[in-house]
């Protein structure tokens, strides 16, 4: 089978593409052939070398992806062959509290990813895919649209109309806004560039600013929520972001610590920042296959089809890296086995 290989730390130019033996199946295992795979900004963080845990070995690259399952071992119960699958970030992380234990391992970083035209796992690390999306689009679920579920629904309770404050117009943005304009939130988004918030409008957004031409952009997420501040924070941007998300937020409301598009440096925060207003500062890594269950089941029932920016072939993967390394992308990026 054809897959590409990446060590991590050699950087994107020494991804490579080789063919690999397909691997034997053990009792509780899936065979799933790959049809589509999508990136993340955590594929480039395993490529610099600055994802955790990484293998002193290279391994198949990323985490997201959408196939078919073609073959089962002797004992699995939870799919049969036919069946579209998408992967569960965390194969470990069933359901219930995080551990170190759920979360050890995941795909494309520790384990070998789906940047391959066969993936084997064990049956726990896959879900059924979406029924209303093709493959491109479910294979954009696992990272960053789980992330995006999880912020959103898994972190606060959200009346409808609550205000959502996203940063920026990367996958777990977008898939924030998506997912928040169907369920009846208040989504304002921030861009670099005009024509990506006017994008956003396209899909729901309420509200937009631009943080170069605002660089106090946290004053006019004020003004445009009567003064208040959001409800709640999709924080991605990190050190640049930080101090003014928890200033946009409203009293009582929750700043959900997700990434660092920004910077990954310290940032210095006044414990009044939170005490005064009683505010809530929290991370989350991703989230467990319950939580992508359920993102599954509302996007079937709510018919979001997550935006895709930019497709590549097979062939092209290192192209699709270089693109998203250059921060030019709209939502996802995906990589389409068939092309
Ligand atoms: N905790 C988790 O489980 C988890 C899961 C997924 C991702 N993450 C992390 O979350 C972050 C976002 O991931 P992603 O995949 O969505 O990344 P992405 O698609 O690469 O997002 C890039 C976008 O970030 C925006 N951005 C850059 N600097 C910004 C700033 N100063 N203020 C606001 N926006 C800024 C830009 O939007 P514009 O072009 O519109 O300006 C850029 O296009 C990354 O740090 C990633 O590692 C964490």
């Amino acid at each position: 089978m054809r897959t590409y290989q990446l060590q991590s730390g050699a950087g994107i130019g020494a991804l490579v593409q080789t063919d690999l033996a397909s691997r034997p199946l053990g009792p509780r295992d899936v065979r799933v052939r790959m049809r589509a795979a999508a990136l993340n900004a955590r594929d480039l963080a395993f490529a610099r070398g600055a994802f955790y845990n990484p293998p002193s070995h290279p391994i198949v690259p990323l985490v997201d992806g959408c196939g078919e399952v073609v073959e089962i071992g002797d004992e699995v119960t939870r799919f049969v062959v036919g069946e579209r699958v998408i992967t569960n970030y965390y194969p470990r992380w069933i359901d219930g509290t995080i551990t170190p234990a759920k979360t050890a391992v995941s795909f494309g970083a520790q384990l070998d990813g789906t940047l391959a035209e066969e993936l084997v796992t064990d049956q726990e690390g896959l879900v059924r895919a979406p029924a209303s999306l093709d493959d491109r689009a479910a294979a954009t679920l696992s990272c960053a649209g789980l992330t995006a579920w999880h912020a959103l629904f898994g972190v606060a309770t959200l009346q409808p109309g609550a205000t959502v404050l996203l940063l920026g117009t990367g996958g777990v943005s977008i898939w924030a806004l998506q997912l928040a304009s169907a369920a009846g939130l208040f989504p304002i988004i921030t861009s670099s560039q005009d024509d990506k918030l006017e994008r956003a409008v396209s899909l729901g957004a309420r509200a937009t600013v631009n943080y170069r031409s605002t660089p106090e952009w946290q004053k006019e997420v004020i003004g445009l929520t009567h003064g208040l501040g959001a409800d709640l924070v999709v924080e991605v941007g990190g050190e640049g972001t930080l101090a003014r998300s928890l200033q946009a937020s409203r009293a009582g409301g929750t700043v959900v610590v997700i990434g660092r598009v920004s910077g990954g440096g310290g940032v210095s925060i006044e414990p009044g920042a939170l005490i005064g207003g009683a505010k809530r500062l929290t991370g989350i890594t991703t989230g467990s296959r319950a939580m992508l269950e359920d993102l599954v089941r509302f996007v079937d029932s709510a018919a979001i089809t997550p935006a895709i920016d930019k497709v590549f072939g097979f062939g092209e993967a290192r192209d699709a890296y270089d693109y998203v390394a250059h921060g030019q992308h709209f939502g996802k990026t995906v990589i389409d086995f068939s092309q």
